[in-house]
Protein backbone atom coordinates (compact mmCIF):
# COMPACT_ATOMS: atom_id res chain seq x y z
CA UNK A 1 0.00 0.00 0.00
CA UNK A 2 2.58 2.20 -0.39
CA UNK A 3 2.64 5.76 -2.20
CA UNK A 4 -0.24 7.02 -0.72
CA UNK A 5 -0.45 8.44 2.43
CA UNK A 6 -3.08 7.57 5.42
CA UNK A 7 -4.19 9.09 8.78
CA UNK A 8 -4.37 7.40 12.02
CA UNK A 9 -7.01 8.74 14.62
CA UNK A 10 -6.55 7.52 17.97
CA UNK A 11 -10.34 7.72 19.50
CA UNK A 12 -9.96 7.11 23.41
CA UNK A 13 -13.84 7.05 24.30
CA UNK A 14 -15.26 6.10 27.98
CA UNK A 15 -15.30 2.45 27.32
CA UNK A 16 -12.70 1.65 24.55
CA UNK A 17 -9.33 3.26 23.22
CA UNK A 18 -9.86 2.61 19.45
CA UNK A 19 -7.62 3.31 16.02
CA UNK A 20 -8.55 3.70 13.02
CA UNK A 21 -6.50 3.99 9.86
CA UNK A 22 -8.23 6.60 7.09
CA UNK A 23 -7.37 6.96 3.26
CA UNK A 24 -7.35 10.33 2.09
CA UNK A 25 -10.87 9.86 0.60
CA UNK A 26 -11.94 9.21 4.48
CA UNK A 27 -12.39 5.56 3.98
CA UNK A 28 -11.41 3.36 7.08
CA UNK A 29 -8.87 0.85 6.28
CA UNK A 30 -9.10 -0.84 9.62
CA UNK A 31 -10.08 -0.37 13.17
CA UNK A 32 -8.85 -1.73 16.80
CA UNK A 33 -10.51 -1.51 19.83
CA UNK A 34 -9.64 -2.62 23.28
CA UNK A 35 -12.09 -2.28 26.20
CA UNK A 36 -10.94 -1.08 29.66
CA UNK A 37 -12.11 -1.28 32.84
CA UNK A 38 -14.55 0.87 34.43
CA UNK A 39 -13.93 1.68 38.07
CA UNK A 40 -17.28 2.51 40.37
CA UNK A 41 -15.49 2.36 44.07
CA UNK A 42 -18.85 4.35 45.72
CA UNK A 43 -21.85 5.30 44.18
CA UNK A 44 -21.74 8.07 42.05
CA UNK A 45 -18.13 7.85 41.67
CA UNK A 46 -16.50 6.53 38.27
CA UNK A 47 -12.64 6.38 37.80
CA UNK A 48 -10.20 5.34 35.08
CA UNK A 49 -6.78 4.15 35.11
CA UNK A 50 -5.06 5.99 32.80
CA UNK A 51 -1.91 4.44 32.84
CA UNK A 52 -4.13 1.52 31.11
CA UNK A 53 -6.06 3.94 28.58
CA UNK A 54 -2.60 4.58 27.58
CA UNK A 55 -1.65 0.94 27.15
CA UNK A 56 -4.55 -0.14 25.30
CA UNK A 57 -4.39 2.94 23.08
CA UNK A 58 -0.84 2.08 22.05
CA UNK A 59 -1.56 -1.46 21.83
CA UNK A 60 -4.49 -0.62 19.28
CA UNK A 61 -2.50 1.94 17.64
CA UNK A 62 0.29 -1.18 16.92
CA UNK A 63 -2.33 -3.46 16.05
CA UNK A 64 -4.35 -1.01 13.53
CA UNK A 65 -1.04 -0.75 11.89
CA UNK A 66 -0.67 -4.21 11.57
CA UNK A 67 -4.07 -5.17 10.30
CA UNK A 68 -4.14 -2.45 7.38
CA UNK A 69 -0.21 -3.40 6.55
CA UNK A 70 1.47 -0.25 7.18
CA UNK A 71 4.28 1.34 9.01
CA UNK A 72 5.05 4.71 10.31
CA UNK A 73 6.35 5.85 7.23
CA UNK A 74 3.11 5.22 5.51
CA UNK A 75 0.95 7.09 8.29
CA UNK A 76 1.35 11.40 7.22
CA UNK A 77 -0.25 12.20 10.54
CA UNK A 78 -1.83 11.27 13.89
CA UNK A 79 -5.21 12.71 15.33
CA UNK A 80 -5.88 12.23 18.74
CA UNK A 81 -10.02 12.53 20.18
CA UNK A 82 -11.15 11.86 23.57
CA UNK A 83 -13.78 11.28 25.80
CA UNK A 84 -13.72 15.05 27.33
CA UNK A 85 -14.08 16.57 31.09
CA UNK A 86 -11.84 13.39 32.56
CA UNK A 87 -9.34 14.33 34.16
CA UNK A 88 -5.61 13.31 35.10
CA UNK A 89 -3.11 14.58 37.17
CA UNK A 90 0.26 13.30 37.22
CA UNK A 91 3.74 13.86 38.48
CA UNK A 92 5.57 15.58 35.75
CA UNK A 93 8.90 14.19 36.92
CA UNK A 94 8.01 10.40 36.81
CA UNK A 95 5.00 10.83 34.32
CA UNK A 96 2.98 8.78 36.85
CA UNK A 97 -0.53 9.47 37.45
CA UNK A 98 -1.46 10.36 41.44
CA UNK A 99 -4.41 9.11 41.70
CA UNK A 100 -7.33 6.69 39.17
CA UNK A 101 -8.53 9.49 36.68
CA UNK A 102 -11.92 10.77 37.69
CA UNK A 103 -14.42 10.37 34.79
CA UNK A 104 -16.82 13.07 33.07
CA UNK A 105 -19.59 10.94 35.02
CA UNK A 106 -18.47 11.32 38.22
CA UNK A 107 -20.91 12.61 40.67
CA UNK A 108 -18.34 13.41 43.65
CA UNK A 109 -17.97 16.71 43.57
CA UNK A 110 -21.87 17.81 43.41
CA UNK A 111 -22.25 19.35 46.85
CA UNK A 112 -19.00 21.65 46.43
CA UNK A 113 -21.01 22.48 42.65
CA UNK A 114 -23.83 23.16 44.88
CA UNK A 115 -21.90 25.63 47.06
CA UNK A 116 -20.46 27.14 44.33
CA UNK A 117 -24.31 28.13 42.74
CA UNK A 118 -25.76 28.81 46.29
CA UNK A 119 -22.84 31.88 46.23
CA UNK A 120 -24.03 32.86 43.58
CA UNK A 121 -20.86 31.81 40.87
CA UNK A 122 -23.03 30.49 38.07
CA UNK A 123 -23.57 33.68 36.21
CA UNK A 124 -19.64 34.58 36.24
CA UNK A 125 -19.00 31.18 35.21
CA UNK A 126 -21.12 31.13 32.33
CA UNK A 127 -20.00 34.10 31.18
CA UNK A 128 -15.91 33.77 30.97
CA UNK A 129 -16.27 29.26 30.34
CA UNK A 130 -20.08 29.32 28.77
CA UNK A 131 -20.83 26.26 30.76
CA UNK A 132 -23.23 25.79 33.56
CA UNK A 133 -21.92 24.71 36.96
CA UNK A 134 -21.58 20.72 37.06
CA UNK A 135 -19.53 18.31 37.96
CA UNK A 136 -19.47 16.98 35.03
CA UNK A 137 -16.71 19.59 33.87
CA UNK A 138 -13.11 19.62 34.87
CA UNK A 139 -12.41 21.69 37.14
CA UNK A 140 -14.07 20.50 40.24
CA UNK A 141 -12.53 17.56 39.79
CA UNK A 142 -8.78 19.15 39.74
CA UNK A 143 -10.13 20.81 43.11
CA UNK A 144 -10.98 17.58 44.26
CA UNK A 145 -7.39 16.34 43.30
CA UNK A 146 -5.82 18.83 45.26
CA UNK A 147 -7.86 18.65 48.32
CA UNK A 148 -8.00 15.50 48.96
CA UNK A 149 -4.70 13.31 47.27
CA UNK A 150 -1.23 14.54 49.60
CA UNK A 151 0.38 13.44 46.54
CA UNK A 152 -1.43 16.14 44.06
CA UNK A 153 -1.13 18.75 47.01
CA UNK A 154 2.59 18.09 47.40
CA UNK A 155 3.41 17.79 43.68
CA UNK A 156 1.38 20.84 43.40
CA UNK A 157 3.43 22.77 46.09
CA UNK A 158 7.11 21.65 43.86
CA UNK A 159 5.25 22.78 40.87
CA UNK A 160 5.67 19.42 39.94
CA UNK A 161 2.06 18.51 39.08
CA UNK A 162 0.61 18.02 35.85
CA UNK A 163 -3.33 18.07 35.15
CA UNK A 164 -4.89 17.51 31.66
CA UNK A 165 -7.72 16.00 30.01
CA UNK A 166 -7.41 12.84 27.87
CA UNK A 167 -5.99 14.17 24.61
CA UNK A 168 -3.41 15.82 26.87
CA UNK A 169 -2.44 12.62 28.93
CA UNK A 170 -1.99 10.27 25.32
CA UNK A 171 0.17 13.30 23.86
CA UNK A 172 2.37 13.40 26.98
CA UNK A 173 2.59 9.51 26.84
CA UNK A 174 2.99 9.76 22.32
CA UNK A 175 5.46 12.41 23.32
CA UNK A 176 7.44 10.86 26.30
CA UNK A 177 7.14 13.83 28.55
CA UNK A 178 7.65 15.94 25.42
CA UNK A 179 4.35 18.02 24.77
CA UNK A 180 2.34 18.84 27.72
CA UNK A 181 -0.76 20.28 25.24
CA UNK A 182 -4.48 20.72 24.82
CA UNK A 183 -6.41 22.08 21.92
CA UNK A 184 -8.89 24.62 22.35
CA UNK A 185 -12.53 22.17 22.47
CA UNK A 186 -10.86 19.87 25.48
CA UNK A 187 -10.05 23.40 26.97
CA UNK A 188 -13.55 24.25 26.78
CA UNK A 189 -14.46 21.55 28.54
CA UNK A 190 -12.78 22.64 32.05
CA UNK A 191 -14.36 25.21 33.31
CA UNK A 192 -11.00 27.07 33.95
CA UNK A 193 -10.97 28.22 30.23
CA UNK A 194 -12.19 31.70 29.34
CA UNK A 195 -13.98 30.91 25.47
CA UNK A 196 -13.82 34.57 25.15
CA UNK A 197 -10.32 35.60 25.44
CA UNK A 198 -8.67 32.26 24.46
CA UNK A 199 -6.81 31.91 27.92
CA UNK A 200 -6.86 30.14 31.01
CA UNK A 201 -8.69 32.52 33.07
CA UNK A 202 -6.94 33.45 36.08
CA UNK A 203 -10.16 34.40 38.33
CA UNK A 204 -11.70 30.86 37.61
CA UNK A 205 -7.74 29.34 38.20
CA UNK A 206 -8.00 31.14 41.50
CA UNK A 207 -11.52 29.65 42.54
CA UNK A 208 -10.72 26.02 41.80
CA UNK A 209 -6.73 26.71 43.39
CA UNK A 210 -5.62 25.32 40.55
CA UNK A 211 -2.06 26.90 39.06
CA UNK A 212 -1.97 27.99 35.15
CA UNK A 213 1.75 26.21 35.35
CA UNK A 214 -0.06 22.90 35.85
CA UNK A 215 -2.05 23.19 32.89
CA UNK A 216 -1.20 22.11 29.29
CA UNK A 217 -0.64 24.93 26.83
CA UNK A 218 -3.74 25.35 24.49
CA UNK A 219 -3.26 25.45 21.11
CA UNK A 220 -5.55 25.20 17.94
CA UNK A 221 -7.38 21.84 17.07
CA UNK A 222 -5.50 21.53 13.56
CA UNK A 223 -1.68 22.08 13.24
CA UNK A 224 1.34 19.92 14.67
CA UNK A 225 1.79 19.27 18.73
CA UNK A 226 4.42 17.03 18.59
CA UNK A 227 6.03 13.70 17.01
CA UNK A 228 5.84 10.27 18.43
CA UNK A 229 8.67 7.61 17.72
CA UNK A 230 6.54 5.06 19.88
CA UNK A 231 5.05 3.33 15.90
CA UNK A 232 8.24 2.43 14.87
CA UNK A 233 9.10 5.36 13.06
CA UNK A 234 8.61 9.58 13.81
CA UNK A 235 4.85 10.78 13.20
CA UNK A 236 3.62 13.84 13.61
CA UNK A 237 0.18 14.52 15.71
CA UNK A 238 -1.48 17.04 14.05
CA UNK A 239 -5.54 17.39 15.35
CA UNK A 240 -6.80 17.01 18.54
CA UNK A 241 -10.60 17.71 19.61
CA UNK A 242 -12.43 16.24 22.10
CA UNK A 243 -14.93 13.53 20.59
CA UNK A 244 -18.13 15.51 19.91
CA UNK A 245 -16.20 18.35 18.82
CA UNK A 246 -14.65 16.37 16.13
CA UNK A 247 -18.07 14.42 15.38
CA UNK A 248 -19.27 17.59 14.30
CA UNK A 249 -16.39 18.44 12.20
CA UNK A 250 -16.60 14.52 10.80
CA UNK A 251 -20.09 15.14 10.16
CA UNK A 252 -18.95 18.13 7.98
CA UNK A 253 -21.26 20.41 9.89
CA UNK A 254 -18.70 22.98 9.29
CA UNK A 255 -21.36 26.18 8.47
CA UNK A 256 -23.72 27.59 11.08
CA UNK A 257 -26.84 25.82 12.11
CA UNK A 258 -25.71 22.31 11.01
CA UNK A 259 -26.69 19.97 13.93
CA UNK A 260 -25.29 16.57 14.58
CA UNK A 261 -26.25 14.15 17.15
CA UNK A 262 -24.13 11.03 18.66
CA UNK A 263 -25.76 8.19 20.32
CA UNK A 264 -22.56 7.01 22.51
CA UNK A 265 -22.82 6.03 26.27
CA UNK A 266 -23.98 9.45 26.64
CA UNK A 267 -25.73 11.60 23.56
CA UNK A 268 -24.75 14.76 22.68
CA UNK A 269 -25.90 17.19 20.59
CA UNK A 270 -24.03 20.02 18.93
CA UNK A 271 -25.05 22.84 16.74
CA UNK A 272 -21.92 24.79 14.54
CA UNK A 273 -22.69 28.93 14.90
CA UNK A 274 -19.49 29.66 13.30
CA UNK A 275 -17.57 32.35 14.94
CA UNK A 276 -20.53 33.31 16.80
CA UNK A 277 -21.49 32.89 20.38
CA UNK A 278 -24.35 31.86 20.97
CA UNK A 279 -25.60 32.38 24.67
CA UNK A 280 -28.05 29.85 25.45
CA UNK A 281 -31.44 31.04 27.07
CA UNK A 282 -32.58 27.39 27.48
CA UNK A 283 -29.91 25.54 29.34
CA UNK A 284 -27.70 24.55 26.49
CA UNK A 285 -23.63 24.93 26.75
CA UNK A 286 -22.03 27.14 24.71
CA UNK A 287 -18.87 25.62 23.98
CA UNK A 288 -15.66 25.80 21.64
CA UNK A 289 -15.78 23.77 18.02
CA UNK A 290 -12.27 23.82 17.23
CA UNK A 291 -10.19 26.14 16.00
CA UNK A 292 -8.18 25.73 12.46
CA UNK A 293 -4.75 26.99 12.44
CA UNK A 294 -3.98 30.23 12.97
CA UNK A 295 -7.98 30.98 11.99
CA UNK A 296 -10.45 32.13 14.08
CA UNK A 297 -12.27 30.31 17.08
CA UNK A 298 -15.22 28.53 16.09
CA UNK A 299 -18.56 27.64 18.17
CA UNK A 300 -21.28 25.25 19.18
CA UNK A 301 -23.77 25.24 21.05
CA UNK A 302 -24.30 21.62 23.10
CA UNK A 303 -26.90 19.75 25.13
CA UNK A 304 -25.51 16.87 27.10
CA UNK A 305 -27.60 13.54 28.00
CA UNK A 306 -25.53 11.62 30.35
CA UNK A 307 -27.30 8.23 29.80
CA UNK A 308 -28.11 7.12 26.55
CA UNK A 309 -25.90 3.53 25.14
CA UNK A 310 -25.22 2.73 28.56
CA UNK A 311 -29.17 2.32 29.80
CA UNK A 312 -28.76 -0.52 26.76
CA UNK A 313 -26.01 -1.64 28.57
CA UNK A 314 -27.61 -1.57 31.65
CA UNK A 315 -30.64 -3.85 29.92
CA UNK A 316 -27.92 -6.30 29.56
CA UNK A 317 -25.66 -6.30 32.46
CA UNK A 318 -27.79 -4.50 35.52
CA UNK A 319 -30.86 -6.35 34.53
CA UNK A 320 -29.95 -9.40 32.23
CA UNK A 321 -33.03 -9.07 29.90
CA UNK A 322 -30.58 -9.46 26.64
CA UNK A 323 -27.96 -11.21 26.18
CA UNK A 324 -25.75 -8.54 23.87
CA UNK A 325 -26.36 -4.93 23.21
CA UNK A 326 -27.35 -5.65 19.56
CA UNK A 327 -30.46 -8.24 20.79
CA UNK A 328 -31.81 -4.62 22.07
CA UNK A 329 -33.13 -3.59 18.76
CA UNK A 330 -35.70 -7.21 17.98
CA UNK A 331 -36.50 -7.37 21.88
CA UNK A 332 -38.32 -3.64 21.36
CA UNK A 333 -39.60 -4.02 18.15
CA UNK A 334 -41.68 -7.54 19.35
CA UNK A 335 -44.06 -5.21 21.29
CA UNK A 336 -46.36 -2.44 19.27
CA UNK A 337 -45.51 0.34 21.78
CA UNK A 338 -44.35 0.38 25.16
CA UNK A 339 -47.44 0.27 26.78
CA UNK A 340 -47.36 3.19 28.79
CA UNK A 341 -44.75 2.21 30.20
CA UNK A 342 -41.69 4.89 30.43
CA UNK A 343 -37.87 4.53 31.74
CA UNK A 344 -35.84 8.15 32.43
CA UNK A 345 -32.26 7.01 32.71
CA UNK A 346 -31.29 9.70 35.06
CA UNK A 347 -28.49 7.51 36.45
CA UNK A 348 -26.32 10.18 36.81
CA UNK A 349 -28.56 12.61 37.40
CA UNK A 350 -29.69 15.07 34.32
CA UNK A 351 -27.45 16.98 31.95
CA UNK A 352 -28.78 19.46 29.49
CA UNK A 353 -31.88 20.78 29.33
CA UNK A 354 -32.35 20.04 33.04
CA UNK A 355 -29.57 19.96 35.06
CA UNK A 356 -30.80 18.21 37.65
CA UNK A 357 -27.44 16.74 39.10
CA UNK A 358 -29.57 14.64 42.05
CA UNK A 359 -32.55 13.19 39.88
CA UNK A 360 -32.15 9.39 39.09
CA UNK A 361 -33.32 6.82 37.34
CA UNK A 362 -36.96 5.46 37.35
CA UNK A 363 -39.44 3.09 35.45
CA UNK A 364 -43.12 4.14 35.55
CA UNK A 365 -46.49 3.70 34.04
CA UNK A 366 -46.18 -0.94 34.54
CA UNK A 367 -49.09 -2.41 34.88
CA UNK A 368 -49.26 -6.26 34.99
CA UNK A 369 -49.14 -6.54 31.12
CA UNK A 370 -46.16 -5.03 31.41
CA UNK A 371 -43.21 -7.26 29.66
CA UNK A 372 -39.17 -6.71 29.20
CA UNK A 373 -40.19 -5.95 25.77
CA UNK A 374 -41.93 -2.84 26.72
CA UNK A 375 -38.91 -1.72 29.45
CA UNK A 376 -36.49 -2.34 26.49
CA UNK A 377 -38.46 -0.15 24.30
CA UNK A 378 -39.39 2.47 26.66
CA UNK A 379 -35.56 2.51 27.63
CA UNK A 380 -35.16 2.89 23.79
CA UNK A 381 -37.62 5.69 23.57
CA UNK A 382 -36.17 7.30 26.55
CA UNK A 383 -33.25 8.05 24.75
CA UNK A 384 -34.96 10.14 21.62
CA UNK A 385 -36.83 11.36 24.36
CA UNK A 386 -34.15 13.46 26.07
CA UNK A 387 -32.73 14.00 21.96
CA UNK A 388 -36.20 15.64 21.57
CA UNK A 389 -35.48 17.76 24.48
CA UNK A 390 -32.61 18.97 23.74
CA UNK A 391 -33.61 19.59 20.25
CA UNK A 392 -36.17 21.73 20.94
CA UNK A 393 -34.12 23.98 23.35
CA UNK A 394 -31.70 24.18 20.61
CA UNK A 395 -33.93 25.24 18.25
CA UNK A 396 -35.60 28.18 20.43
CA UNK A 397 -32.15 29.31 21.08
CA UNK A 398 -31.19 29.71 17.90
CA UNK A 399 -34.81 30.60 16.51
CA UNK A 400 -34.49 28.29 13.37
CA UNK A 401 -36.24 24.85 12.71
CA UNK A 402 -33.65 22.24 12.03
CA UNK A 403 -33.68 20.60 8.30
CA UNK A 404 -32.12 17.77 9.25
CA UNK A 405 -29.88 15.80 11.92
CA UNK A 406 -26.98 14.01 11.32
CA UNK A 407 -26.87 11.31 13.45
CA UNK A 408 -23.96 8.85 14.17
CA UNK A 409 -22.50 6.93 16.94
CA UNK A 410 -23.31 2.92 18.21
CA UNK A 411 -27.40 3.29 18.29
CA UNK A 412 -27.63 5.29 15.14
CA UNK A 413 -27.77 1.94 13.37
CA UNK A 414 -30.88 1.04 15.45
CA UNK A 415 -33.25 1.52 12.76
CA UNK A 416 -36.19 1.50 15.02
CA UNK A 417 -34.56 4.31 17.18
CA UNK A 418 -34.01 5.96 14.56
CA UNK A 419 -37.03 5.94 12.65
CA UNK A 420 -38.68 6.63 16.52
CA UNK A 421 -36.14 9.64 16.84
CA UNK A 422 -37.40 10.90 13.55
CA UNK A 423 -41.20 10.54 14.85
CA UNK A 424 -40.79 12.62 17.75
CA UNK A 425 -38.58 15.51 16.44
CA UNK A 426 -40.59 15.31 13.46
CA UNK A 427 -37.01 16.57 11.65
CA UNK A 428 -35.49 13.74 9.37
CA UNK A 429 -32.42 11.94 10.75
CA UNK A 430 -29.98 11.42 8.12
CA UNK A 431 -27.22 8.52 9.06
CA UNK A 432 -23.83 8.80 6.99
CA UNK A 433 -22.01 5.82 5.09
CA UNK A 434 -19.22 6.38 7.00
CA UNK A 435 -20.68 6.26 10.85
CA UNK A 436 -16.62 6.69 12.43
CA UNK A 437 -17.50 10.50 12.72
CA UNK A 438 -16.08 11.29 15.88
CA UNK A 439 -12.74 8.95 14.60
CA UNK A 440 -12.86 10.71 11.19
CA UNK A 441 -13.42 14.12 12.81
CA UNK A 442 -9.97 14.01 14.29
CA UNK A 443 -8.54 12.35 11.16
CA UNK A 444 -9.34 15.18 9.03
CA UNK A 445 -8.01 17.71 11.26
CA UNK A 446 -4.58 15.95 11.71
CA UNK A 447 -4.79 16.19 7.74
CA UNK A 448 -5.25 19.92 7.65
CA UNK A 449 -2.59 20.42 10.29
CA UNK A 450 0.08 18.88 7.96
CA UNK A 451 -1.73 20.34 5.00
CA UNK A 452 -2.81 17.21 2.89
CA UNK A 453 -6.05 19.55 2.75
CA UNK A 454 -6.25 22.96 2.30
CA UNK A 455 -9.22 23.81 3.57
CA UNK A 456 -12.18 22.30 4.94
CA UNK A 457 -14.13 23.01 1.74
CA UNK A 458 -12.37 20.33 0.39
CA UNK A 459 -13.60 17.55 2.66
CA UNK A 460 -17.05 18.45 2.51
CA UNK A 461 -17.38 16.34 -0.80
CA UNK A 462 -16.61 13.20 1.00
CA UNK A 463 -19.87 13.52 3.25
CA UNK A 464 -22.43 10.97 1.64
CA UNK A 465 -26.08 10.01 3.44
CA UNK A 466 -26.82 6.09 3.77
CA UNK A 467 -30.38 6.80 4.95
CA UNK A 468 -33.23 9.04 5.77
CA UNK A 469 -36.02 8.49 7.91
CA UNK A 470 -38.61 10.61 7.99
CA UNK A 471 -41.06 11.52 9.95
CA UNK A 472 -44.16 9.88 9.34
CA UNK A 473 -46.00 10.60 13.11
CA UNK A 474 -48.99 12.39 13.14
CA UNK A 475 -48.39 15.59 15.34
CA UNK A 476 -51.22 14.77 17.61
CA UNK A 477 -50.08 11.61 18.88
CA UNK A 478 -46.36 13.16 18.98
CA UNK A 479 -47.45 15.81 21.40
CA UNK A 480 -49.57 13.48 23.84
CA UNK A 481 -45.80 11.03 23.80
CA UNK A 482 -44.13 13.93 24.39
CA UNK A 483 -46.70 15.17 27.35
CA UNK A 484 -46.44 11.77 28.62
CA UNK A 485 -42.63 11.73 28.59
CA UNK A 486 -42.71 15.28 30.22
CA UNK A 487 -44.80 13.20 33.50
CA UNK A 488 -42.23 10.75 33.84
CA UNK A 489 -39.25 13.07 33.80
CA UNK A 490 -41.06 15.46 36.56
CA UNK A 491 -40.92 11.86 38.73
CA UNK A 492 -37.27 11.30 38.33
CA UNK A 493 -36.57 14.96 39.11
CA UNK A 494 -35.44 15.93 42.59
CA UNK A 495 -37.06 19.22 42.97
CA UNK A 496 -33.77 21.12 43.67
O1 LIG B 1 -18.44 14.71 27.44
C1 LIG B 1 -18.24 13.33 27.50
C2 LIG B 1 -18.06 12.75 26.12
O2 LIG B 1 -17.01 13.37 25.48
C3 LIG B 1 -17.94 11.24 26.19
O3 LIG B 1 -18.16 10.68 24.96
O4 LIG B 1 -18.32 8.90 23.31
O5 LIG B 1 -16.91 8.51 25.28
O6 LIG B 1 -19.39 8.58 25.52
P1 LIG B 1 -18.20 9.06 24.78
Amino acid sequence: MGGMKYLLALDQGTTSSRSIIFDPQGKVIAVAQKEFTQHYPQPGWVEHDAEEIWETQLKTAKEVLKKAKLSAKDISAIGITNQRETTVAWSKKTGKPVAKAIVWQDRRTAKFCDKLKAKGEAKRIGAKTGLVIDAYFSATKMHWFLQNVPEAKALAKADELAFGTIDSWLLWKLTEGQVHATDVSNASRTMLYNIGTGKWDADLLKLFGVSASALPEVKPSSGVFGETSLLGGSIPIAGIAGDQQSALFGQVCTQPGMVKNTYGTGCFMLMHTGTKRIVSTNNLLTTVAWQLGDGPMEYAVEGSVFIAGAVVQWLRDGLGIIKKSSDVEELAASVPDTGGVHVVPAFAGLGAPHWDQHARGLICGMTRGTTKAHIARAALEGIAYQVADILNAMQADADMKLRELRVDGGASNNNLMMQFQADILGVPVVRPVVTETTALGAAYLAGLGVGLWKSPKEIASQWEAEKRFKPAMAPAKRKTLMAGWAGALERARSGE
